[in-house]
């Protein structure tokens, strides 16, 4: 198993678990958690400059622009929690150009693995719909859905291309699946 820290990106439709199972990993791996929707959703309810132009978009479902995300991302990789003990990334990169931008960042053989979350769209929206989140409303999550399909599931392919791509059924109870992933990972360590 390689010996560098742990570069592992979560892909994966809206509610498929990527937040509950990265909350699992980084205590697992003793690594860091970078939600890029936890970060806003901080500087929401922090009420800076950023959660106020990010709270309308996010309620909408729409993404937060590429320009803001990336420059989010480049400052918290830069951390030294991170340069030491790897990451988790959860909800990033989401579009061509912020896959681009991750590469840029940690080099092309940078990243261990890009593990998609596999849970069809009527169980998300089932989980997303329990669980009540001020952008769980029906019309926000049908919106981050087509979103996904249209910037996000483009990247599968982008990461598959680069020998990166594992998929991961993300149906099961949060133990089965993160048994999973500790496989997958395991595996794309060598
Ligand atoms: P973000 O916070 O990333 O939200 P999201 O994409 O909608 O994804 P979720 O957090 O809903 O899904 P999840 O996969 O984490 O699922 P979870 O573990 O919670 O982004 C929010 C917004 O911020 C975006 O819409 C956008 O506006 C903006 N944004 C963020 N990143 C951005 C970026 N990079 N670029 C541009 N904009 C960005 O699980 C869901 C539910 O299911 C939970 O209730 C959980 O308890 C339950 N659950 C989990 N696992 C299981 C299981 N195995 N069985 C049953 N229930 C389960
Ligand atoms: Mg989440």
């Amino acid at each position: 198993m390689s010996d560098r820290p742990l570069r592992i990106v979560l892909l994966g439709r809206q509610g498929s678990g990527k937040g509950t199972q990265a909350a699992r990993l980084v205590e697992y791996y003793n690594t860091n958690h970078v939600s890029t929707g936890d970060m806003l959703r901080a500087a929401v309810s922090e009420g800076t400059e950023l959660g106020l132009k990010a709270k309308a978009v996010m309620d909408a479902g729409e993404l937060v622009s590429d320009d803001i995300m990336n420059g989010i991302v480049a400052e918290r990789l830069a951390k030294p929690d991170v340069e030491k003990g790897g990451v988790i990334l959860d909800g990033f990169p989401r579009t061509p150009a912020q896959a681009d931008t991750l590469v840029g960042i940690l080099g092309s053989d940078g990243i261990d693995a890009a593990v998609n979350l596999d849970v069809p769209v009527d169980v998300v929206k089932q989980r997303m719909a329990a669980r009540g989140r001020p952008d769980d409303t029906p019309e926000a999550i049908d919106r981050r859905l087509a979103l996904y399909e249209q910037e996000t599931e483009p990247l599968l392919e982008w990461f598959g291309q680069r020998g990166l791509l594992v998929v991961v059924d993300g149906l099961g109870t949060e133990a089965e699946v993160f048994d999973r992933l500790v496989a997958a990972i395991e595996m794309a360590r060598g």
